[in-house]
């Protein structure tokens, strides 16, 4: 999968900025030691996680738990597949469909989702299902705020990558310490443009960059928890110019949540440890000029904020369960 999520350019620039640091050979050590610890993991079945869950099932306590808010376009069978993964999780109290196709959903793809929720709902949990029907097909629609959510928190997630529910629950936990903060699986990084002496120039980098350093600033809304206060602070309280920026150049409502949460919160986000499956074919991040575009992306908001508010970091939570050796 990271074949997908990474351009020849970010690997040089990751190279360029970490060469040289012993930190980083440290790093590279650490890395090859937890792949080995990961390997030897491999044994532990889910199976194996479910006694652990944060919410039981049958559990008799008052349930808080997270809104899937999930964003799709024109691949229903996507859309399906990951609901009915995510309708299973323990912790779930409702899905968000962010709709935005000419046409409404169909009632099949409605029924499908409705008997796939209810086979899942035992013990009285009962997942609340609703589409955002959007006119207008804008990037901004997946951070609308959404009235009467009965959740503080929500799971930004695309239609095309699953995770493990325990993943997801440890996840909602990190959350639950950091309830301001974003969590989530696909961190990156923002760089100062040497290249540019004096100016408050930026580069974003990608995964390549955030592996060689340890290092981000940034997590993905394609898979990450956030306070759903935020959607309304996206929506009506964030620079317009930005909401017409994504919406004119179809990309960076992801980065431009980022700034929006660290300019509220002064602080970085954080990044879980998590198996990441894909399950269609990636598109956007593998077409050219990807992180030139971002970069623009970068440097624009950071205009509009009038400094840089990314706050970079180099923590991961990682589950203590499945450390072995401290
Ligand atoms: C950043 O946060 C400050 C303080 O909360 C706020 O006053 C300001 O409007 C925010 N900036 C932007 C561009 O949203």
């Amino acid at each position: 999968m990271r074949t997908s999520l990474f351009s020849r350019r970010t690997i040089r620039q990751g190279a360029m900025s970490a060469v040289g640091s012993a930190k980083m050979k440290l790093m590279f050590g650490c890395c090859v030691l937890l792949t080995l610890i990961a390997l030897a993991s491999r044994t532990t079945s889910y199976g194996g996680w479910k006694q652990y869950a944060v919410y039981p099932r049958g559990s008799s306590l008052p349930r808080k738990g997270y809104t899937l808010l999930i964003n799709t376009w024109k691949r229903n069978d996507l859309l399906k597949q990951s609901i009915s993964h995510y309708a299973s999780c323990p912790g779930l109290d409702s899905i968000h469909i962010v709709w935005s196709e000419p046409n409404p959903p169909s009632e099949s793809l409605i029924n499908f989702l409705n008997h796939v929720i209810k086979l899942n709902s035992k013990d009285g949990w009962k997942v609340e299902l609703r589409f955002d029907i959007n006119k207008e097909d804008s990037l901004n629609n997946r951070f609308k705020e959404i009235k009467d959510l009965k959740s503080d928190v929500v799971f930004s997630i695309d239609d095309d990558i699953i995770f493990p529910c325990a993943t997801v629950e440890f996840a909602f936990s990190v959350w639950q310490s950091a309830p301001d903060t974003m969590v989530g699986f696909v961190p990156r990084i923002h760089w100062v443009d040497k290249s540019k002496n004096g100016q408050d120039a930026f580069i974003y980098s990608g995964w390549w960059s955030v592996w060689w350093t340890g290092t981000y600033s940034m997590i993905l809304s394609k898979a990450a928890f956030f306070h759903k206060k935020y959607l309304s602070t996206y929506t009506y309280e964030m620079p317009s110019s930005i909401r017409e920026y994504v919406t004119k150049n179809r990309n960076c409502e992801d980065i431009a949540m980022s700034f929006l949460v660290a300019n509220a919160t002064g602080a970085p986000p954080i990044w879980v440890k998590g198996s990441i499956f894909e399950i269609g074919s990636s598109g956007i991040s593998s077409l050219g000029g990807h992180t030139e575009r971002r970069s623009e992306c970068v440097n624009r908001f950071v205009a509009e904020y009038g400094g840089m508010p990314l706050v970079s970091t180099s923590v991961k939570a990682v589950d203590s369960r499945f450390c072995w050796f401290w």
